[in-house]
């Protein structure tokens, strides 16, 4: 098993390293080979995802991504080097799961969104017209593009009911079909045809906003949320605050073969530096790895899903009992947190 470690931006090397730390203790034989990426890597080298890293990434059986730190304003020749790398691995599936588990939380959630990731508005295909004062995105939709991602909610539906006992298997389905009549209409159809196929799985539709609205204030109503590309990214973040926010949320960008994790969160310019980011987003990647490598074979079953839940009982504990970082009102640093993560390992 070899993972290409890619720790970018900001607080990216932060706690990709103490990420490493815990995978390290959990499984030494992983073979991880480091490449780079982001807007240092851009300052540079003029690339902001270099060949070689897109090699490494190839080469790899998964990829640990850190954060990239993108300016907002256009810089001729950067584009974001992880919607690169999702598309160039056709990581299609992003996976983004929230659970309240160890927090204070009023209600327990255990919801997941899953994001298309290629497609939508993020398809890069951008223009102006009228010399400037016009700007256009194409919002690109496909069939299979849709039905790739709607098969895959439904499946991780049927696994997590698997493991979750009496709770019902629910997909929900979220777009703007009443307003994005063509694109959202070709997702809807796709989304209500491939539903078919699992009768075990109870069904819903909502419209994005009143999913917003929802996610909000009743998150413990969602199993598995499947939604296309932009309106993944924002109900995603809304969720994760119920999972004790940002410095909190894994992801895996899942494809038919490869896989990538990030932490949901960005560089965060605001603490770089200063030792006080929250690891446990990272941590929470290496649950989700160690969770993917479960999956590939009996053997790897045995091996790696009992890591998995060490680790996750791991944090569960810490957030339980402290200490915390900052931004979960504490005063810990990112090592002392990682100390203790370590310590529960
Ligand atoms: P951000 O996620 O970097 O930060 C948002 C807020 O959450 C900040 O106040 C930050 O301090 C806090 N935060 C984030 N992660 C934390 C952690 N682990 N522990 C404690 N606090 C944490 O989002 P923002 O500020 O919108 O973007 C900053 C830069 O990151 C931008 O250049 C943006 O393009 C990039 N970004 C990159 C992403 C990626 O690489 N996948 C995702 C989101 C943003
Ligand atoms: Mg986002």
């Amino acid at each position: 098993m070899q993972l290409c470690v890619i720790p970018g931006d900001g607080i990216g090397p932060e706690v990709i390293a103490a990420a490493l730390r815990a995978l390290e203790v959990i499984a030494p034989e992983i073979r991880i080979v480091e490449a780079s990426a982001g807007w240092g890597t851009f300052q540079e080298t003029g690339v902001a995802l270099p060949e070689a890293t897109l090699a490494e990434a190839r080469n790899a059986d998964a990829v640990f991504f850190g954060a990239v730190a993108s300016p907002s304003h256009p810089v001729e020749g950067y584009r974001s080097p992880i919607v690169a790398l999702r598309r160039a691995l056709d990581l299609y599936a992003n996976i983004r799961p929230v659970r309240s588990e160890g927090l204070a939380a009023p209600m327990p959630v255990d919801m997941v969104v899953v994001r298309e990731n290629t497609e939508g508005l993020y398809s890069g295909r951008e223009r102006q017209e009228d010399g400037g004062n016009v700007a256009i995105a194409e919002r690109v939709i496909t069939r299979r593009g849709s039905e790739r991602i709607i098969r895959k909610a439904f499946e991780l539906a049927v696994q997590r009911q698997a493991t979750a006992g009496e709770r019902q298997a629910r997909v929900t389905i979220v777009h703007k079909a009443n307003v994005l009549r063509v694109t959202d209409g070709l997702f809807r159809t796709v989304a209500l045809e491939v539903a078919q196929d699992y009768p075990q799985v109870a069904v819903e539709e909502l419209l994005v906003d009143t999913a917003a609205m929802h996610t909000a204030r009743s998150p413990e109503r969602f199993d598995v949320i499947a939604t296309t590309n932009l309106f993944g990214d924002i109900l995603s973040d809304i969720a994760c605050i119920h999972g004790g926010g940002l410095g909190l949320a894994a992801s895996a960008n899942q494809g038919d073969q490869g896989a990538l994790f990030e932490p949901v969160h960005g560089a965060a310019p605001d603490i770089v530096g200063k030792g006080i980011a929250n690891p446990l987003a990272a941590i929470g990647c290496v649950a989700l790895l160690l969770e993917w490598m479960a999956q590939r074979s009996d053997a790897a079953q045995q091996r790696y899903a009992p890591a998995a839940g060490r680790v996750r009982a791991a944090m569960a504990t810490v957030l339980h009992e402290g200490p915390h970082t900052p931004d979960l009102n504490g005063t810990a640093t990112t090592n002392e947190l990682t100390n203790a993560v370590i310590g529960q390992l």
